[in-house]
């Protein structure tokens, strides 16, 4: 399976702190804010990952994650010249998914909880039409919305509705079969003219082809959008990290748990962090 990361919006809502450099490389507490949807899809599996940003950033982004091969994966790197809606990702990224099913992550899409990974797996093996994830939330106008009836099937969905069928936002984690293309091309803007997800997802579930997972309490899903939510989403995984000792989203470390480095590779890696950070890889190669 293919992975998309989209980090291509301007971030005007997080001007001026947005204006030097993406959104998406802008630190949550100890590392930038692609680890998260990065280790997101690595914990999927999957290895080929493609950042789509917009053609100011992208150089920044080569230089912070190269080709990905320290870690055990391949980034490849294209760019949006137009926001001109997430669904484009798929006709973007066409020559590169290859038929290939794939899953699609927003760069500001922050993710964190228990059994998630092993969700995920599951997701990634049963491989069939698409897969959604809703998180209950108390702005649901502010998203992409799932209405779901008594046995979990989806009802509706409905982008940024003035009143919201449910309270279930949908969240920026897309998983295709290897139609999402083919249907994306079939979209038309909508009024604030892009090629809306969620129309995406609609394709889906009127062929009786979306399924939708609840993520529940306890299970953290970080908005990134305004300058206060990046501040909480700072302390949140700031509390985690310092409680327990173990980082969130840390790449060098979900690298070696998936076994796509060595124990040396880690070591090797450590070295190049004299700080806190390289300690902590130091300690997790030395222990397990
Ligand atoms: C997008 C999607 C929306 C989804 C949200 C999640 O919103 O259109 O359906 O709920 O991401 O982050 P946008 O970021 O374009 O406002």
């Amino acid at each position: 399976m293919k992975g998309i990361i989209l980090a291509a919006g301007n971030g005007t809502r997080l001007y001026p702190a947005s204006l030097p450099i993406s959104k998406i490389l802008l630190p949550v507490f100890d590392k930038p804010m692609i680890y998260y949807p990065i280790t997101t899809l690595m914990l999927a599996g999957i290895r080929d990952i493609l950042i789509i940003s917009n053609p100011h950033d992208i150089e920044n982004f080569k230089r912070v994650l190269g080709d990905g091969k320290e870690i055990g994966v391949n980034f490849s790197y294209t760019i949006q010249k137009v926001p001109r809606g997430i669904a484009e990702s798929f006709i973007i990224a066409e020559e590169y998914i290859q038929n290939e099913p794939c899953a699609l992550i927003l760069g500001d899409n922050i993710f964190h909880g228990f059994g998630f990974s092993s969700m995920l797996k599951g997701i990634v093996q049963k491989n069939s039409g698409a897969t959604i994830f809703g998180y209950k939330v108390k702005d649901p106008e502010r998203f992409g919305v799932v209405e779901f009836d008594e046995n979990n099937n989806v009802l509706s969905l409905e982008e940024k509705p003035k009143n919201p069928k449910s309270d279930f936002a949908i969240t920026g984690l897309y998983f295709y079969d290897n139609k999402a293309t083919e249907y994306a091309k079939t979209l038309k803007p909508s009024n604030r003219g892009e090629l809306e997800i969620t129309d995406l997802n609609r394709i889906y579930l009127e062929n009786g082809n979306l399924k939708a997972e609840v993520l529940g309490r306890g299970f953290a899903w970080l908005d990134t959008g305004t300058t206060e939510s990046l501040l909480q989403a700072s302390n949140f995984v700031s509390s985690m990290e310092i409680n327990t000792g173990m980082k969130i989203s840390c790449i060098e470390e979900v690298a070696y748990r998936m076994g796509y480095i060595s124990k040396d590779d880690l070591f090797e890696i450590s070295k190049k962090f004299k700080n806190e950070y390289g300690k902590y890889l130091e300690r997790i190669a030395l222990r397990n």
